[in-house]
């Protein structure tokens, strides 16, 4: 006899309720990529914003008064997004969106763990730590050279300078302060206001602009499934809020679509 396991009633109901939906869109955060041992920002004690400051980290003003802290930072967490390999809920995400004749991926994160896993059309709304570019003339870096660099966590890298244009080279992300890319945060606006389900995954919803999209999704009539362990500030409007982490709730999800589950 097979019993019931945990998260097998918000399986069903999610199965339930993205059927017949054709536009699929999923909404992710750093909860996504906690199971591939990339820290969140928010959780207490493990998360970067419990042991850091992020106007010491993450602001314009912050890499003007401490180059070095700030760019150090962002070599430290390239390497470790290089070092982690994507997790069964990235892969099952991937074939969750085989279920839809279009699915997206609008992601908050920047360590590029949903392209390794497969997924397709991917908006990075808040930039990669791939893309270190110059503060003049936003002329790309390859950051190789830090590969093998004997780094600590919370160890200084002095910013080089650009072969291009000589000024200094910053991370590729987008700070606090700073507008998201317009490109960006246009198409994953028009993503889920045309959309007939939005996953939701392993975001505390209280970063805006990205934490505004569920609710145009909800307005323009979409299903809103919210996949997390904790509930957030969107749980009392989703449609569904399913309280696991993504590498349990994906994978399950995934079979269940596939009808193999
Ligand atoms: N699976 C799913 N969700 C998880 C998991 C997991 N394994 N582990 C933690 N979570 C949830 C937490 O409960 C929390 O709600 O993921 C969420 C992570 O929230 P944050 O740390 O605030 O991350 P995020 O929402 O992506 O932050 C938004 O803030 O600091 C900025 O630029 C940074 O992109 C980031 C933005």
């Amino acid at each position: 006899m097979t019993g019931f396991g945990s998260g097998d009633a918000e399986c069903s109901r999610a199965v339930e309720l993205l059927a017949g939906c054709g536009r699929g869109v999923a909404l992710t955060g750093a909860g996504m990529s906690q199971e591939s041992g990339v820290p969140t920002f928010r959780d207490a004690l493990t998360g970067w914003w419990a042991r850091y400051d992020p106007m010491q980290l993450a602001t314009p003003e912050a890499y003007r008064t401490d180059p070095a802290r700030v760019f150090g930072w962002y070599v430290y967490r390239w390497r470790m997004a290089r070092q982690v390999e994507p997790h069964a809920g990235h892969l099952a995400l991937a074939d969750v969106a085989r279920s839809f004749d279009h699915f997206a991926v609008v992601t908050q994160n920047v360590d590029g763990l949903h392209r390794r896993a497969g997924s397709e059309d991917i908006i990075e709304l808040h930039g990669s730590l791939e893309a270190f570019r110059c503060v003049g003339g936003r002329h790309p870096f390859d950051p190789e050279r830090f590969r093998d660099l004997d780094l600590p966590e919370g160890g200084g890298v002095e910013p080089p300078a650009c072969a291009t244009c000589g000024s200094p080279i910053r991370p590729g992300v987008v700070w606090f302060g700073e507008q998201l890319p317009s490109d960006a945060i246009g198409r994953a606006h028009e993503l889920v206001t045309t959309c007939d389900a939005l996953l939701v995954i392993g975001t505390s919803s209280v970063v805006y602009p990205a934490a505004g999209l569920p609710d145009l999704a909800l307005t323009a009539g979409a299903t809103v499934i919210e996949i997390n362990p904790d509930r957030t500030p969107l749980s009392p409007r989703a449609t569904l809020h399913w309280p696991a982490t993504a590498g349990e709730a994906l994978p399950q999800l995934a079979a269940a679509l596939a009808g193999t589950a």
